[in-house]
C-alpha cells in the first residue's frame, strides 16, 4: 500500500506517472531498452526532449522570449550560476530575504559577486514579508532575486515585485506550476524539479533571451547558460531518466487541467489545513502572517513538543509519512504539492482532529 507522503522534497509523485514509468522501464517506445539506457544524442531521446520542452512551455505559459533549460545540479547550483552569468565583474546583485532559502541564495552568490540585501524579515522570525516601504535597491543592480516560496518557513510571495531597472530573478523551486505565473515579467526563474515537477536531479531554468546574451563574468563554458541553451541542454550528458520522468509529470499536470486547475486545488487544500490548525484552540499553531501563508509548505507546532514523537509515530501508523518539520523550526510540516489530492489533506486533517481529541 502506498503512503500519503507529505515530504518537502523529494516528494510524492503522481501515481499514474509511477505506473507509466514502471510499465515502460524495460522497453521504452519499442526501443527494447530503458530510457535510462539510450544515448541522449539518439533520435528517440532527442524527440522526447523536444516534446517535453513544448509541454513545459504550454503548462507554464512560457513566452518565446524565454528559453527553457533542463540542467543538473539542483537549485543550489543555479544560485551560484546566476551571478556568474548575470553579473559583470564589479557589479552588485540585490536580494530580498524572506527565509532560509533566500539566505542560501545569498551565500552562493556572495562567493562570486557583491550582494546587497534589499530587506530582510529575519528580525520578525520570517513570519511575514519585509515591509515594502523599507526596501532599498542598489542603483544599477545586475538583478533582483526573490524566493517565490520559502519551503522551510512556509512563506509565499503571492505578488511578485514589480521589476525595478534590474531584472527579476525568482527561485520557484517549491511553488512552480502551483498556479499561473507571468513569465514575461521575470528575467530568470529556476526550480529544482523534486517538489512540484518530478524527481530530483533535474532543474528547470527559464531565462529571457535578453539575459542569455549578457556577458557575465569569466567562467568555464559548462557554467554558461547561453552554451546550454545553444546545445538544447545537452552540452554534456544530461540526467536522461530524470528528464523523462519530469516529462511524464508535466504531461500529467496538463491532463489534470494545468496551472489554473492546480491553483484552485492548492487553495482548497491549504485553506482546509490552515482552518484545521486555526480552529484547534492552540493545540496546533502556524504563526505566519495570513497574506503570505504558503499554499505549498505548511509548518505547524504542537502546543506540547513532548507530543511530537507520538504524533509522528501515530501518523506513520495511519499511513502518513514526511510530516517531521525541518530541524531549523522543529514541529511538523506538511507539503501540499500538486501530486497531493484534496482527499489526502482531508485524511490528514481528520487524523489531526482525532489526535487532538485523544491527546488534548
Ligand atoms: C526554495 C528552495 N530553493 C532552493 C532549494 C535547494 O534545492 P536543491 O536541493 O535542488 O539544490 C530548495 C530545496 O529544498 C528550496 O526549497
Amino acid at each position: 500500500m502506498r503512503s500519503l507522503n507529505f515530504s518537502a522534497g523529494p516528494a510524492q509523485l503522481p501515481l499514474p506517472v509511477l505506473e507509466q514509468l514502471r510499465d515502460e522501464l524495460l522497453d521504452w517506445r519499442g526501443t527494447g531498452a530503458s530510457v535510462a539506457e539510450l544515448s541522449h544524442r539518439g533520435k528517440p531521446f532527442m524527440a522526447l526532449a523536444e516534446e517535453i520542452e513544448a509541454d513545459a512551455r504550454r503548462l507554464l505559459a512560457v513566452p518565446d522570449s524565454h528559453a527553457i533549460l533542463f540542467l543538473s545540479g539542483g537549485a543550489t547550483t543555479q544560485q551560484a550560476l546566476i551571478p556568474m552569468n548575470l553579473c559583470a565583474a564589479g557589479e552588485t546583485a540585490d536580494y530580498l530575504v524572506t527565509g532560509h532559502w533566500s539566505k542560501v541564495a545569498i551565500k552562493q552568490a556572495s562567493a562570486v559577486c557583491a550582494v546587497h540585501t534589499v530587506a530582510s524579515a529575519e528580525d520578525d522570525g520570517f513570519l511575514r514579508l519585509p515591509e515594502k516601504s523599507q526596501w532599498t535597491h542598489t542603483k544599477g543592480a545586475a538583478y533582483f532575486h526573490v524566493t517565490g516560496n520559502e519551503t522551510i518557513h512556509g512563506v509565499e510571495l503571492f505578488n511578485l515585485p514589480e521589476a525595478t531597472q534590474a531584472p527579476l530573478v525568482v527561485d520557484l523551486s517549491s511553488n512552480i506550476a502551483s498556479r499561473p505565473t507571468d513569465f514575461s515579467k521575470i528575467g530568470l526563474a529556476y526550480a529544482g524539479a523534486q517538489k512540484n515537477l518530478g524527481p530530483s536531479g533535474i532543474t528547470l531554468t527559464i531565462v529571457s533571451r535578453e539575459l542569455l546574451a549578457r556577458e557575465g563574468m569569466q567562467r568555464p563554458d559548462i557554467f554558461k547558460f547561453a552554451s546550454h541553451a545553444a546545445q538544447g541542454s545537452m552540452l554534456n550528458t544530461p540526467p536522461t531518466l530524470n528528464w523523462y520522468i519530469l516529462g511524464l509529470c508535466i504531461r500529467w499536470m496538463l491532463g489534470e487541467g494545468g496551472t489554473a486547475a492546480f491553483e484552485a486545488r492548492n487553495l482548497a487544500k491549504s485553506s482546509l489545513l490552515y482552518a484545521t490548525i486555526d480552529q484547534s484552540a492552540g493545540f496546533y499553531t502556524n504563526s505566519v502572517a495570513a497574506d503570505c501563508r504558503s499554499r505549498m509548505n505548511i509548518p505547524f507546532v504542537l502546543h506540547d513538543a513532548a507530543l511530537d514523537a507520538v504524533f509522528l509515530e501515530e501518523s506513520e501508523r495511519a499511513g502518513m509519512i514526511g510530516l517531521k518539520g525541518h530541524k531549523a523550526l522543529g514541529g511538523m510540516r506538511a507539503s501540499l504539492y500538486n501530486a497531493i489530492a484534496l482527499k489526502d489533506i482531508e485524511a490528514l486533517c481528520a487524523f489531526m482532529r482525532d489526535f487532538q481529541m485523544r491527546h488534548g
